[in-house]
């Protein structure tokens, strides 16, 4: 496992003038109301509603231009903690359609199941669970039995619209994984423990959605398939709850947003032997960010009895076949969006107004740098879109000369830029620029030759 190191950007030069002080200032504010942040993010590009000008699709959103800046740079973070930096864990990119015969013995058909009840009277569906009383929540009227509702999504594939081409939409990518092990197994010469990592969409009919981008019927899993030996996994599952709960801090998430819910025998998922919720404490209450399970030798069984086929693994030093064990950490990707964008959400008071900020760990930030004429001659413009240039190929950056000074500060504030690069006289007398800190607002002066370097030296992250 790797060990956490606090998230504070590296130190860097000691030279007082080309630093700056401390960490990035996080203070104790919490959101309360989501419907800021959603406002937010239809403002400035981060979630639209799907479908919109046709009214909407019940929860399925779109991810704007920053939003999919953000999203891709939380996966490539999970996948730099998983796969690059460590020499145990590979990645995977299985297909959405897999063969309907393996979510038969995977158990989802019999038992992906939520308990619904419906209202006689409006017609609307509610968890059973999810709701007191016999009459409904909606309109009064009254609700029928309860009856188990497989939140699978259907599709028909080939061109016949038979039950022989019913097919699944996957609802978890675990299972692409697992059906992959032989492959990975006869490629990639592993000993155990070692761990298969994927990134991709996953479905779900569910019944009730909601909490913007919290429970939706489209998303997107990042799941790491830990296999180890049988006799190892409680210790494997300890030491992956640790090792996921402090992913999370090294990316700027406070600690205190964060807490674990270990499972009772009766809530645990049907393969699974024990489970915890890394819960976030979201605008709405706490709720479930990710997931780590023991998932035992559940799905290898389940699997090799269906196929026939052996997945188990040879110790060349024993000389014996051993069917691994799983650990399972399974986090969501828009659940993560939602967690991190709410933790950063800040607003200060400021002279007349309010200062919205995003306090995203630079890592994550859609744009890493603003560069910034500090007013609109030609001889500052073309100087700093040249600088901005110079920056492109190694970092997100951002262009822009129009409004106030101050206005553009706010502007890039509430995107969660770090750093806004300001280009003046002095910039034409000496080559050097400001450099604008997003959380502290402090500034520091350098050589525009240096920010490349700079920039990517505070952007090094485990
Ligand atoms: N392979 C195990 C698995 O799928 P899960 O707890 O059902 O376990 C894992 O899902 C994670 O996927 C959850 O912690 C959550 O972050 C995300 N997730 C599940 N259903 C979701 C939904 N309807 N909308 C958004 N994210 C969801």
């Amino acid at each position: 496992m790797q060990t956490p190191s606090n998230n504070t950007p590296p130190e860097g030069n000691e030279e007082p003038s080309s630093t700056f002080s401390g960490p990035f200032e996080r203070g104790e504010n919490r959101l309360q109301d989501l419907s800021k942040l959603v406002a937010l993010c239809k403002r400035r590009g981060f979630v639209f509603p799907s479908s919109e000008i046709y009214g909407g699709f019940a929860s399925v959103w779109d991810y704007g231009p920053l939003g999919t800046l953000l999203k891709n740079n939380l996966k490539a973070a999970w996948f730099r903690s998983m796969v690059q930096l460590r020499d145990d864990i590979v990645a995977l990119d299985s297909a959405i359609l897999m063969h309907p015969a393996i979510w038969k013995a995977s158990g989802h058909v019999d038992h992906f199941n939520d308990p619904l009840v419906e209202c006689a009277n409006c017609r609307q569906r509610f968890r059973a669970d999810e709701v007191t009383g016999t009459r409904c929540p909606n309109c009064g009227g009254p609700l029928g039995e309860p009856r188990q509702f497989n939140t699978m999504v259907k599709t028909f594939v080939g061109p016949v619209e038979e039950d022989a081409s019913v097919a699944y939409l996957r609802p978890e990518t675990a299972q692409g994984i697992f059906v992959n092990l032989k492959n990975v197994l006869d490629t990639m010469r592993r000993k155990l423990p070692f761990g298969i990592a994927q990134i991709g969409k996953a479905f779900r009919n569910e019944i009730t959605t909601g909490n913007f981008i919290f429970r939706v019927r489209e998303f997107e899993q990042m799941e790491l398939e830990y296999f180890v030996r049988p006799d190892s996994s409680e210790v494997m599952y300890e030491a992956w709850l640790t090792e996921r709960l402090a992913w999370y801090a090294r990316l700027g998430m406070r600690p205190a947003s964060l807490r674990l819910h270990r499972k009772e025998r009766a809530d645990l998922a049907h393969y699974a032997l024990a489970g915890a919720d890394i819960e976030f404490q979201f605008p709405f209450g706490w709720g479930e960010l990710e997931g780590v399970a023991n998932r035992g030798d559940f799905d290898l069984v389940q699997h090799e009895q269906a196929s026939g086929q052996s997945l188990t693994y040879f110790d060349e030093e024993t000389r014996e076949h051993v069917r691994p064990h799983v650990v399972e950490p399974s986090a969501g990707v828009d659940r993560a969006m939602l967690a991190f964008l709410s933790d950063a959400y800040d607003e200060e008071p400021d002279k007349n107004d309010t200062r919205v900020v995003l306090r995203l760990h630079p890592v994550l930030a859609p744009y890493k740098v603003a560069v910034l004429p500090v007013v609109r001659k030609e001889e500052l413009t073309e100087a700093a879109r040249r600088i901005h240039e110079a920056l492109r190929p190694r970092v997100t950056s951002f262009y822009d000369a129009s409004g106030t000074i101050g206005r553009r500060y706010r502007r890039q504030d509430e995107i969660g830029t770090p750093w806004c690069v300001t280009v003046d006289r002095e910039t034409l007398d000496n080559g050097t620029v400001t450099i604008r800190e997003r959380d502290t607002m402090s500034q520091i002066r350098l050589p525009h030759r240096e920010l490349g370097a700079w920039i990517s030296e505070q952007l090094v992250s485990e």
